[in-house]
């Protein structure tokens, strides 16, 4: 099995306790919350704008953005699990949200619509090994002074990094290894957007970069 089909393999299996499991991850000192709200902050969205969530798995995000874009904005969450998405689709209809829409595709071979205010991805834009493309095709849909922001996790450089092989022990079931650490997605954010920023979260085991367009 090739690893893309392990990773939906994974995701399949513990699509229903998804959100229970991420909760774990506090235990590990990482205040997920707080950088969701960061990386949903630095979209810099207004009412009505157009959103695409690449890898949105069961929706987390789904509220934060909706308080920025209203019910006259839209988001487009894409993910390649099906149960994933199923998870998020009860999110959707238990909210009664009417302008979140969802697409089952590998972002590879996703399309982005034209004239898009916001993209990114939290924990997920990392699987696909073809994300430089993804990145290029994101910026090409931006209207100009909007954003791509991605929020992953990387390798530690400071004193933290003795933790890896605990990071990587509660991260394997969901098939993220040392190769998903080693990517390092903000490069393309780097090489495709003039203007971007960088910054660094938990001990320097997690990242958020953002690419404006110019
Ligand atoms: C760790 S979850 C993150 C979900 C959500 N963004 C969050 O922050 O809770 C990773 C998600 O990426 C999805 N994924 C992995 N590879 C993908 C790909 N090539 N195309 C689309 N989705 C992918 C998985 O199905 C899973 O739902």
């Amino acid at each position: 099995m090739d690893s893309q089909n392990l990773v939906i393999k994974a995701y399949r299996k513990y699509a229903e306790n998804y959100d229970l499991a991420v909760k774990f991850y506090r235990l590990l000192g990482l205040q997920i919350g707080k950088y969701r709200k960061r990386t949903i902050d630095l979209l810099e969205l207004s009412k009505g704008d157009t959103v695409v969530e690449l890898g949105c798995g069961t929706g987390l995000n789904f509220s934060l953005v909706l308080d920025k874009i209203g019910t006259q904005g839209r988001i487009i969450g894409v993910d390649i699990t099906d149960k994933m998405l199923d998870q998020a689709q009860n999110r959707i209809k238990e909210n009664g949200w009417e302008n979140v829409e969802l697409v089952q595709r590998d972002i590879a071979e996703y399309d982005f619509p034209d004239n898009v205010d916001g993209i990114f991805s939290t924990g997920a834009i990392q699987y696909c090994v073809e994300y430089d493309k993804v990145i290029k095709g994101g910026h090409d849909a931006l209207k100009k002074g909007k954003n791509f922001v991605i929020m992953d996790f990387k390798m530690s450089q400071g004193p933290a990094r003795i933790f890896t092989p605990l990071l990587l022990y509660f991260t394997s079931p969901f098939g993220a290894d040392i190769e998903y650490i080693k990517c390092s997605a903000w490069k393309s954010i780097e090489k495709h957007f003039e203007k971007n920023s960088y910054q660094e979260g938990w001990g320097g085991f997690l990242y958020i970069s953002v690419g404006k367009k110019s």
